[in-house]
């Protein structure tokens, strides 16, 4: 609980954050920018605060997403200072980010995309050296294919459901959810025993927990080696639960066809059976203001009343 009372609460925006969920508020009792003075609350949404020299003056902070790896938690509670993050809030988007993934993936799109953007000539020409290459960029369908989710949170419940939906088989695994009785899910997501078991079932593979150490390259040369031949994988949560290299590897060796993560990566860049993206899970209209209302909502709650949610 703050230990004074005043009427105006100052919250610094350390990076974009939706200004068009952030207007729904009426600004009588806070004011909301980037060029703050003597914040009373910090607002972040994928800036790196880890090395940041956090103001004295600061008694909360906002996570404008779920992941909260990008803010020192452990040094801010010690100063008893309450981080608040928007668990759900974002999860449609990334939901379907990993469907255009899964489709991205099946229909080999990007090589596709690569291959034709190399193409000279006038339309006829273009027509004829498209029809003899088409062969390489031939696909799979995803009706009876098997999905292992890993990571059953708001995020893989939904990725579950649409999997469903298109008629895919559907396997999770989930660290937390050791018991049967706390498996909460359709009984047409199959419980697998561990995640060696997943890996050894799926076809498509997709990550959803968050960045813990006990999470750091979670998949890594040994749970590769566990899956099937040609497995596509997916990982829209944080980089480092892939190792890198041994998706390398893997590719290298056919375990693994091809590999579409959500963040940019030197190594991985314009490998041919790779796909990264900026960071775009999260970035629609709709999670940006639902976030920033749910963020904002939590800050102001707890400056004014000193309630605490969702830390
Ligand atoms: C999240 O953790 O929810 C995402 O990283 C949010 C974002 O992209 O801002």
């Amino acid at each position: 609980m703050p230990e004074y009372q005043q009427t105006v609460f100052k919250i610094l925006t350390l990076n974009h954050i939706a200004s068009a969920g952030l207007e729904c508020f009426p600004r009588d009792n806070y004011q909301i920018g980037e060029n703050i003075a003597q914040p009373d609350a910090i607002l972040v949404r994928s800036h790196n605060m880890l090395n940041m020299d956090v103001p004295r003056t600061i008694l909360a902070i906002g996570r404008a997403g779920a992941g909260t790896n990008n803010i020192p938690v452990k040094a801010m509670s010690e100063r008893g200072i309450p981080v608040f993050n928007t668990p759900g809030a974002n999860a449609n988007a990334v939901k379907e980010l990993v469907l255009a993934g899964l489709f991205l993936a099946a229909r080999n799109l990007l090589p596709a995309l690569r291959y034709v953007e190399t193409l000279q000539g006038d339309d006829d020409t273009l027509h004829t050296l498209a029809e003899r290459e088409k062969k390489r960029f031939s696909g799979i369908e995803l009706p009876g294919r098997t999905l292992g989710i890993v990571g059953l949170g708001e995020i893989g419940r939904l990725v579950a459901d649409a999997a469903l939906k298109l008629g895919m088989k559907v396997v999770g695994y989930d660290p937390n959810i050791t018991v049967e009785s706390a498996w909460s899910l359709s009984s047409e997501v199959k419980k697998a025993q561990s995640i060696e078991a997943l890996l050894r079932a799926s076809d498509f593979i997709t990550v959803h927990v968050p960045l813990l150490d006990a999470t750091r390259h979670l998949i890594n040369e040994k749970s590769i080696s566990n899956m099937k031949r040609g497995a596509i994988l997916l990982n829209f949560s944080r980089n480092a639960i892939v190792d890198e290299e041994a998706v390398l590897a893997g590719i290298s060796s056919g375990k693994i066809k091809s590999y579409v993560c959500d963040f940019p990566s030197r190594k991985l860049q314009r490998h041919e059976s790779v796909v990264t993206l900026p960071h775009l899970g999260a970035s629609t209209l709709e999670a940006e203001q639902n976030c920033a209302v749910m963020v904002v909502n939590q800050l102001v709650d707890f400056l004014q009343n000193g309630n605490i949610t969702n830390t």
